[in-house]
């Protein structure tokens, strides 16, 4: 299973924040958003991972994440020139992804909670494509999933005015490598994009889609508009005050499996020591003894 990060466009709706700089690096709380789906990815057990961006974008990615050895894992960077599609991920990782089985995760994307890892566990072992729709209030502004009175999905729609269902489909994917071919297949929407939404009808249609609905345990924090970027930090800043524990570090996800030794975590703290960040990773492995 390989892992793909979309980390392109032009983050429009966020003007003008987002005029100097990709919105994938602005701060959600402490860390930079990149590392939210980076270390969903890493929790997943994916160590083989694309980062697709801009032309423009990709020196900071690499400077901020470099090759990902500091962490066990394998990051390559690839490029997007235009954003025109999040299913243009699949073309343009083609060669990365070859014969295996793939994960999509949108940089703006930040998932947190109780059993969200064995989710994605059990994703990676299913056939087929699986999906994770997620409750909102504004379904509007997502992909939205469409069930009948038995809850057998019936089809997906993006950005539907007025929907008569709320459940909307989250920046999380698992597919086979059948996706590349559908990628290829593809055809412009109106909107001039290769949508994600019709591949995701394509394996729904061909009774291949596994829709998983996460439940309240699970946190889906959106990140696309002004508010919800302010409320994503918020809700860090108040689950990490609280609980003492810090929302995906790299470095801590990375010692957790086993990736780092002690010593190349304590190694790496020493970079943050002006910053809470550097003597937290310190403590984990006091914690730990
Ligand atoms: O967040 C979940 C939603 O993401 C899904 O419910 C929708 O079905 C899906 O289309 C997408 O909707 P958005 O309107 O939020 O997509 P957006 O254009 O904002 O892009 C999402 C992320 O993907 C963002 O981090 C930028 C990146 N992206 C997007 C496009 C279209 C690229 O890197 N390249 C692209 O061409």
């Amino acid at each position: 299973m390989k892992g793909i990060i979309l980390a392109g466009g032009l983050g429009t709706r966020l003007y003008p924040i987002t005029l100097g700089i990709s919105k994938h690096l602005l701060p959600i709380y402490n860390k930079p958003m990149i590392y939210y789906p980076l270390v969903t990815l890493m929790q997943a057990g994916i160590r083989d991972i694309a980062l697709i961006t801009t032309p423009e974008d990709y020196p900071l990615f690499n400077k901020i994440l470099g090759d990902g050895q500091q962490w066990g894992i394998n990051i390559q960077y690839l490029i997007q020139p235009n954003p025109e599609g999040i299913a243009q991920a699949f073309i343009i990782a083609k060669d990365f992804l070859q014969n295996d089985k793939c994960c999509l995760i949108l940089g703006d994307n930040i998932f947190f909670g109780e059993g969200l890892e064995q989710q994605m566990i059990q994703a990676q072992e299913a056939p087929g494509a699986t999906i994770f729709a997620y409750h909102v209030s504004d379904p509007e502004r997502y992909g939205v999933i469409f069930l009948d009175d038995n809850k057998v999905p019936l089809y997906i729609k993006e950005k539907p005015a007025n929907p008569n269902s709320s459940l909307a489909i989250t920046g999380l994917y698992f597919y086979d490598n059948d996706v590349i071919s559908f990628a290829e297949n593809l055809k412009p929407s109106a909107r001039g994009e290769l949508e994600i939404t019709d591949i995701n009808n394509i394996y729904l249609k061909a009774k291949r889609l596994n829709v998983n609905i996460f439940g309240r345990g699970i946190a889906w924090l959106d990140t696309g508009t002004h508010q919800s970027l302010l409320e994503a930090s918020q809700f860090v800043h108040a689950l990490e005050t609280r609980q003492g524990v810090k929302i995906c570090a790299p470095e801590e996800t990375a010692w957790q499996k086993g990736w780092i030794t002690d010593d190349q975590l304590i190694q790496q703290s020493k970079y943050f020591d002006k910053s809470d960040y550097g003597p937290y990773l310190r403590s984990l492995i006091k914690q730990d003894r």
